[in-house]
This record gives structure tokens, C-alpha cells and sequence, in this order.
């Protein structure tokens, strides 16, 4: 069993959602599992043996209290097996442009903060029109019309793929248990 630790900056929620999935089916595995905002993070890593990473992408960037962490935990990190998991409107949908911006968001975080995670995650966000102010959702109507057409804000959409992200833990869970050379508690 190993301790993880799954920290995330989010703005509108969704990436909390992502990181609390996360923790949870690392947890089923049978590892112990810390899951908690960037801004409450743990100022020393050395009680986790493995590390995620989050962050949502707004006007093109993470928050930048994510790579601050990131800088300033870099030795730590690359000591210990890592991931990075990016939650935007860009992964909502298959068109390959805009998967490929969202790829780029994560070489620009990759290269702005030096921190090469072994595990990159890219999952489609959500439109929380509920939650954002007039202006706010006037430009994401705007942006929502040539992403994914979903332009109601009366209603929010929400376009994580569940078991991507499921997928991606039980993924990271499996190379922490080779790179410690631990097995899951439950298959003790
Ligand atoms: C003001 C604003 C700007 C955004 N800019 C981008 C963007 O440049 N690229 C993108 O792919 N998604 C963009 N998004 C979509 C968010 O990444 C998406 O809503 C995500 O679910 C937000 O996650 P959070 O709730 O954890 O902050 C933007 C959303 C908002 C509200």
C-alpha cells in the first residue's frame, strides 16, 4: 500500500470533483489516499510515496497557485513517482485542434515549471453557467458556440468522461505499485 497524496487547484469545482474521483478508486485499491485543495496542500511531500498534480485551464493557463507548488516542490516531485491531470473545455470534445491545444497547455506548464510528471491526464471539463457572473457567461456562451454548441445557460453541462478518469488512476496506481514494488492492501 502506498500513500498518496492528489492535490488540485480548481475555480468553478470541476477539477475538485476529478481529483476527489481520483482518490476515491485509489483509495478502493486499497491505498491511503489524501486529497485536498493546492491551497492546503502539505508544505513537505516526504509522508507520500506518490504525488497527483491538478489543475483547470482558464483563458489558457492553470492556476498559478499549481505551478508555484509545482516550482517549489520540483526536487521533491521528481523524487517520487508523479502525475498531472488537466481538466479544460479543450478535451470536451474529439476535435483533434483542440485536443492538441489542450496538449499544449501542458507543454507550456511542463516547460514553465520544470516538473516532468510520469503520468499526464487530460480530461474534458464542465460549463457551470450557474456559477458564473454576467460577463463571465456571456463570454463562455461565446466560446461554449464553437467548442460544443451547448449555449443554454440555463442549465450547466458537464463533460468528463467518468471512466477516463477511473482509468487513469487505476493507470498511476498500477506503476506506483511497480515503482515501490508494493501490491494493493486488498490483494494482500
Ligand atoms: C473564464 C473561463 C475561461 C476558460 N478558458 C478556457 C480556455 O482557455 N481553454 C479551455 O480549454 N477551457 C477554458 N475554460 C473551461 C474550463 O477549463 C472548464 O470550465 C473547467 O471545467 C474548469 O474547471 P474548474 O471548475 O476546476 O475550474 C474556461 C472557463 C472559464 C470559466
Amino acid at each position: 500500500m502506498a500513500t498518496i497524496l492528489v492535490c488540485y487547484g480548481t475555480s468553478e469545482g470541476q477539477t475538485a470533483k476529478v481529483a476527489d474521483r481520483l482518490g476515491q478508486t485509489l483509495a478502493e485499491r486499497g491505498h491511503e489516499t489524501r486529497v485536498t485543495d493546492i491551497k492546503s496542500a502539505p508544505a513537505d511531500l516526504d509522508d507520500f510515496d506518490a504525488v497527483l498534480v491538478g489543475a483547470s485551464i482558464h483563458v489558457g493557463k492553470q492556476q498559478s497557485a499549481v505551478s508555484e507548488f509545482v516550482m517549489e516542490h520540483r526536487d521533491a516531485l521528481a523524487g517520487r513517482p508523479t502525475g498531472f491531470f488537466q481538466v479544460s473545455l479543450s478535451s470536451a470534445t474529439d476535435d483533434p485542434e483542440r485536443r492538441a491545444e489542450a496538449a499544449d497547455y501542458v507543454d507550456a506548464f511542463v516547460e514553465r515549471t520544470d516538473w516532468h510528471p510520469d503520468r499526464i491526464g487530460l480530461f474534458g471539463g464542465a460549463l457551470r453557467y450557474s456559477k458564473y457572473g454576467f460577463l463571465k457567461r456571456l463570454m463562455m456562451k461565446r466560446i461554449a458556440k464553437e467548442a460544443t454548441g451547448d449555449t443554454d445557460t440555463s442549465r450547466d453541462y458537464e463533460y468528463t468522461d467518468w471512466a477516463e478518469v477511473e482509468a487513469f488512476a487505476n493507470d498511476f496506481a498500477a506503476f506506483v505499485e511497480g515503482r515501490l514494488g508494493t501490491v494493493p492492501a486488498d490483494a494482500e
